[in-house]
């Protein structure tokens, strides 16, 4: 079906749930990395500046404390989409449950990005869109460069993982609502834990494809990071 229209993502079509609801506890800084600053600006703002700016996006469903709402509200002025607000849940899971009872219900596609994501480039948000459009679920990920070893809890070697079939996940992860709610209804009844949103729709056996992103597109989790996604803006620059 590559290539006869089917991939075309439409206008407007799509809904982002941007998670920003966790509580950074490797970080240990005094509020939520998602909101220390970049180079001055709120880390949630980058991909919330980058998604509002492609012709595909419809809507962003941020979740969020409310107690932080107003670094968004600020934002809003600046952005000429749709902006909702819903509560965080527990885990990072209930937090996309929670956006995805927001969406509007004529959206094509949701698309779930961790804020803790700020280099996201659109670029690779398309991809990503054009890819899920065709198969239905598609996330970005990048091949492992390193070799993996599975190791016991008393740090023996068990395994050693073939690389060249590893890939590491980032977001956005982008599936059809309807295929979402499936999902979520499967893992609910099953009472599953999932630390991604693909694994939901792998679990009714429904093919996800990897979009091959970028490695800048980091994870802000330690303060490390934060100092490697600075550096990696300047170079932009
Ligand atoms: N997230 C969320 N709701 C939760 C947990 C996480 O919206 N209950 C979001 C985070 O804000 C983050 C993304 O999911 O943008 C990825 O999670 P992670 O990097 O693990 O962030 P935290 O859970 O905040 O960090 P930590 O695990 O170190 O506490
Ligand atoms: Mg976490």
């Amino acid at each position: 079906e590559v290539g006869d229209g089917s991939e075309f993502v439409k206008e407007r079509s799509v809904s982002v749930i941007l998670l920003a609801g966790g509580k950074g506890k490797r970080m240990g800084a005094n509020m939520p990395k998602q909101y220390l600053p970049l180079l001055g600006q709120p880390i949630a703002l980058y991909s919330l500046y980058t998604f509002s700016h492609l012709i595909e996006v419809k809507e962003i469903i941020v979740v969020c404390d409310p107690s932080y709402q107003d670094i968004f509200e600020d934002a809003k002025e600046k952005i000429d989409i749709q902006i909702k607000f819903t509560l965080p849940g527990k885990e990072r899971q209930d937090s996309v449950y929670s956006g995805l009872q927001a969406i509007d219900l004529n959206s094509e596609l949701v698309c779930i990005h961790d804020s803790a994501r700020p280099l996201v480039l659109a670029g690779d948000i398309q991809q990503v869109l054009k890819d899920a459009k065709l198969n239905g679920a598609a996330v970005l990920g990048v091949p492992v460069k390193a070799t993996i070893k599975e190791a016991n809890d008393d740090r023996f070697v068990q395994r050693t993982l073939n690389r060249k079939t590893l890939w590491e996940m980032q977001t956005p992860q982008v599936i059809e609502p309807e295929l979402l709610k499936k999902g979520f209804e499967f893992v609910n009844r099953e009472g599953l834990e999932v630390t991604d949103d693909v694994s939901i729709v792998e679990y009714l056996k429904h093919p996800v494809l990897i979009t091959e992103g970028s490695y800048t597109n980091i994870k802000v989790t330690t303060p490390d990071d934060l100092l490697l996604a600075e550096r990696i803006l300047n170079l932009n620059s």
